[in-house]
């Protein structure tokens, strides 16, 4: 089957599915009829998709932690705590590393040895291994939606069962997560990925079944120019639009610049609805999501939580349906429920403290986002023109070619020239722009706003500049 974006028939679905379910035993629970009927029977307000809508009709931004521990017990006290002590809107599943890597064998080593050390010996929770039932139960017993959080670019599995358990969204896309999750995977093969996980959701909303689909906009987390998250995710909606998806939301990670980051979320929504309808996907609902801060963390707690509350602001001041939340343990690795579930309080109080308030359209504001969209644009133009108008095909040449360029990137098939920088207010901009088909005027804004950090720091804005600021969030105030 030639690789483009167009929806896979159900024939080459339901083909490709044997090889799915047969990736661990748990596979076999999966029956798409027997699933269709209990997705249909669930509470509404358990829907993830239905649950979006409304916030986004309501201009209410909904706090979504993320999360996952080895065994099934723990991970229903550990969602329970987030929903009942920290407020949370949405709920993660968040699945651990083996899981994520395929490596069943290994998952059900770490549940075992999790049962006898007595606590998490995994880094999530192991979706495919617990299967079926485990996952209706954890669904069971919460009263939110929960979406299965998967940084992976082998997804098929682990979107069975989360849909079929009940979970009612799935995170992830093939750029993005071949992008940063992989060294040597082709995108062809994330890509292709990705399109059996929508796909599925597809084949279940034509069964009256709304699912979520969700793009993770962080990438490699890395000072991402905005311009370039855009592309992504536009990108990406419009593969999972090729698939028959309905309900989808895109985002951004946060550059802790308040005006670039409210621009970013607007040019965001700006250019996603104008490629939707221009590829005729215009009636797919979309809403737009903010990841908190995905870099360094500072290590210590009232730092930790300064970032983590400038975040809600972002959030809420851009209108952001949807904000995902840090915790203060950030910086130490998978926190405990309990931090877990403060980091969404403290992002909660946040986004209230700013009550229905929106970033007004100053001319600061506005500049920013005519720069980010043009940016996004060119980009985006010239992939889908290398692509003859096909989103799959240009995404993949144009990555190959670097017009299509994500910084910091693992994987080899990246170009990886691409040098973001911070200017002097805190923007993110190009140290390097390489391949990128940015106007020129546009480059020389960015030009203009690193030489004006050159003038107020007297110092040369350079590489070491760059790498000085990956980590800079991390070390303010220390020493
Ligand atoms: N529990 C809570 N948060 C997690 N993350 C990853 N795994 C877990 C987990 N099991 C979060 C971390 C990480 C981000 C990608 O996801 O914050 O930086």
């Amino acid at each position: 089957m030639e690789l483009k974006n167009q929806r896979w028939s159900d024939e080459e679905f339901l083909q490709e599915r044997q090889k799915v379910l047969s990736l661990w035993p748990t596979g076999r629970e999966i029956e798409l009829t027997e699933a269709v009927d209990y997705l249909r029977a669930l509470p509404p307000e358990k829907n993830y998709a239905l649950k979006v809508v409304k916030a986004r009709k309501e201009g209410r931004t909904l706090i979504q932690p993320r999360g996952g521990v080895a065994l099934i017990e723990d991970h229903i006290e550990l969602l329970k705590c987030l929903q009942d002590h920290g407020g949370a809107d949405l709920l993660p599943t968040t699945t651990d590393t083996y899981t994520r890597n395929l490596r069943f064998q290994d998952a059900q080593r770490g549940i075992e040895e999790s049962l006898l050390a007595g606590r998490s010996m995994l880094n999530g929770f192991p979706l495919a291994n617990h299967g079926l039932k485990a996952a209706r139960r954890v669904s069971e017993s919460v009263r939110r939606p929960i979406i299965v959080l998967s940084g992976t670019a082998f997804p098929q599995l682990v979107a069975e069962m989360g849909f079929a358990g009940g979970l009612t969204a799935f995170l992830g896309a093939g750029i993005s997560y071949t992008a940063a999750y992989t060294k040597d995977l082709p995108f062809e093969q994330g890509i292709k990925n990705y399109q059996y996980v929508d796909r599925l959701a597809s084949f279940y909303h034509e069964k009256g079944i709304r699912l979520h689909r969700e793009q993770p906009g962080f990438l490699t987390g890395t000072l991402i120019p905005p311009g370039i998250g855009i592309a992504v995710a536009v990108l990406e909606m419009l593969m999972a639009a090729g698939q028959g998806v309905k309900h989808y939301s895109m985002g951004l990670c946060q550059g802790l610049d308040l005006i670039q980051d409210v621009a970013a979320l607007r040019a965001l929504e700006e250019v996603g609805r104008d490629y939707l309808i221009r590829l005729g996907y215009g009636d797919v609902f979309f809403s737009i999501a903010t990841h908190q801060w995905m870099q360094a963390f500072p290590v210590d707690e009232p730092r930790a939580y300064a970032v983590i509350a400038l975040g809600g602001v972002i959030a809420a001041l851009a209108g952001a349906t949807q904000v995902i939340t840090k915790s203060t343990h950030e910086a130490e690795g998978i926190p405990t429920k309990e931090a877990n579930a403060a980091g969404v309080k403290a992002t909660r109080m946040a986004v209230q403290l700013m009550r229905s308030n929106r970033l007004p359209e100053c001319p600061e504001v506005l500049q920013e986002q005519k720069i980010i969209i043009r940016e996004s644009r060119s980009i985006l133009d010239k992939a889908l023109e290398m692509g003859e108008g096909d989103p799959v095909l240009g995404a993949i040449r144009s990555l190959q070619a670097g017009i299509l360029d994500i910084p910091w990137a693992p994987n080899r098939h990246v170009a990886g020239k691409v040098i973001p920088v911070r200017d002097a207010s805190g923007a993110v901009r190009y140290l390097e722009h390489a391949n990128l088909p940015l106007p020129p005027e546009i480059l020389e804004y960015h030009r203009d706003k690193i030489r004006e950090r050159e003038r107020r720091g007297g110092q040369k804005v350079d590489y070491e500049a760059a790498i000085y600021d990956i980590t800079e969030v991390s070390k303010m105030l220390e020493g």
